[in-house]
């Protein structure tokens, strides 16, 4: 095994799971993992206390005649479960098949990792890096980045900087160059829905009471229109529409056909908003999600029960140009409207983040493409994203600065899911393209 692949098992053998509080040691652990590898590596480091999980910062030797880039990854990953759908331990990496099996071997370790290591080869060769380098990387984005944003605030002049990178996208297909310049925003909430004191016999008192289970079904039910379009009122008023020059790009990009999306999810169908491709619906078009529901009896065989309660939890991603915080109300709006009579409803609004887009033409996008072009066959694909990183909104915001996103992530890497896995090809690749991205980017 390379010295790099070893590292990056090292790394990975971290169970840096931010969401769960037994982890906690674990995602510390793997923060001063990092600060050791950089610091070995030359660079100056700091290890960042927060009410949560540590942020590690690294920089090298800034000049002010260079440009100064910026890159951002996470070392947090989601949790395993559920754990028997593994074929081998996700914190006990393994490679079959050219692949790295673990969890977080794309989402975002393999990735980041890739990052460094195109830097510290830079180093190696060259002695020194053609930009002035700020890393940045935080243990939270997995639970929506809850105290990044206000060190940002805090940091906002050491962290000045002329263009950010991350790679921590897709790349739509194998050996594929890959810029992303849009992220999908989001907005979570919980639907709690209460009905009689206990659970109740349903055949002594059911169609006497409201049901909470049902109430939760037609809340559910009255999110969209039959053919997919969300019924949330004023939901896609600010909604920025699709550009021609992306519909046409998209129309080309390998990889992302109705077919493929097919293929990926193994689901019987495609569904969604009439009039738009997979890749369209999913980069360019808001959603609203039921991400879990439950009430009531769940074990084995039948229980004749009415439920004292039942919930629903939602996700809705977002799109230029809405806004988290209207969208919300907008939700809480609909749910209270909806709701049928005989239960009481509780809204609680979860984590949010914005929507983001830049222009991949800039001169910056320019010299990624580059970067991607020198690294992978034929031209980079521009695309848009399905999934969220809610920090590059408020990096725009707050330090005033874009971000490139150079993928790595393939369709089928199982991010989130049992079996998470990274090619080793994308992995060298990515070690390759960070050397092209600091070359050009410093032009
Ligand atoms: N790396 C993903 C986001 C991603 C993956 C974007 C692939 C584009 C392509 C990130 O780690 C992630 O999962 N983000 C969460 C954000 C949420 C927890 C706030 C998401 O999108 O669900
Ligand atoms: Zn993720």
């Amino acid at each position: 095994m390379t010295p790099e692949l070893q590292e990056l098992f090292t790394f990975l053998a971290f169970p840096s799971v931010s969401t769960d509080s037994k982890h906690k040691q674990d995602v510390l652990s793997c923060a001063n993992w990092l600060i050791e590898k950089l610091s070995g590596m030359g660079l100056s480091t700091e290890l960042h206390e927060t009410p949560g999980h540590p942020i590690v910062i690294a920089r090298n030797e800034h000049s002010p005649d260079k440009k100064t880039v910026l890159i951002y990854g996470h070392y947090d990953v989601q949790p395993a479960d559920p754990l028997a759908l593994w074929d081998t331990p996700p914190f006990a990496p393994e490679i079959r098949d050219g692949k790295i099996y673990a969890r977080g071997a794309t989402d975002n370790k393999g990735q980041m990792l890739a990052h460094i290591l195109g830097i510290e080869k830079t180093l190696k060769e060259k002695g020194k890096l053609p930009v002035n380098i700020i890393l940045l990387f935080e243990g939270e984005e997995e639970i929506g980045s809850p105290n990044l944003a206000p060190f940002l605030e805090k940091h906002k002049q050491d962290l000045a900087c002329d263009i950010i990178a991350i790679s921590d996208t897709g790349m739509v297909a194998p050996n594929t160059g890959t810029l992303g310049y849009g992220l999908r925003g989001i907005a979570c909430a919980e639907v709690k829905i209460t009905g009689p004191a206990r659970d109740l016999h349903s055949g002594l008192f059911g169609g006497a009471v409201a049901n909470p289970a049902t109430a939760v079904a037609q809340l559910v039910a009255s999110l969209h229109l039959p053919d997919g379009t969300v019924a949330i009122d004023g939901f896609y008023d600010e909604v920025r529409p699709l550009e021609d020059w992306e519909r046409e790009m998209w129309a080309k990009v390998p990889g992302v056909k109705d077919e493929d999306f097919l293929e990926v999810t193994g689901s019987p169908a495609l569904f969604g908003e009439p009039n738009y491709s997979s890749a369209e619906r999913t980069w360019a078009r808001p959603t609203a999600e039921v991400n879990g529901i439950g009430g009531g009896y769940q074990g084995e065989g039948s229980k004749t029960v009415l439920p004292a309660e039942a919930f629903v939890k939602l996700s809705l991603r977002l799109v230029p140009d809405q806004e988290p915080q209207v969208i919300l109300q907008k939700l809480k709006t609909h749910l209270e409207k909806h709701c049928p009579p005989g239960v009481n409803i509780e809204v609680e609004l979860g984590h949010d983040g914005k929507p983001y887009a830049c222009d991949p033409h800039s001169d910056f996008g320019k010299a990624a493409q580059r970067a991607l072009k020198a690294t992978f066959p034929g031209e980079p694909m521009l695309i848009r994203e399905g999934g969220s990183i809610p920090i590059v909104q408020a990096f725009q915001d707050i330090l005033g600065t874009d971000t490139l996103l150079l993928g790595l992530a393939l369709a089928d890497a199982q991010i989130h899911s049992p079996n998470e896995n990274f090619p080793i090809q994308n992995f060298e690749a990515g070690i390759r393209l960070n050397q092209a991205l600091l070359e050009e980017l410093a032009k």
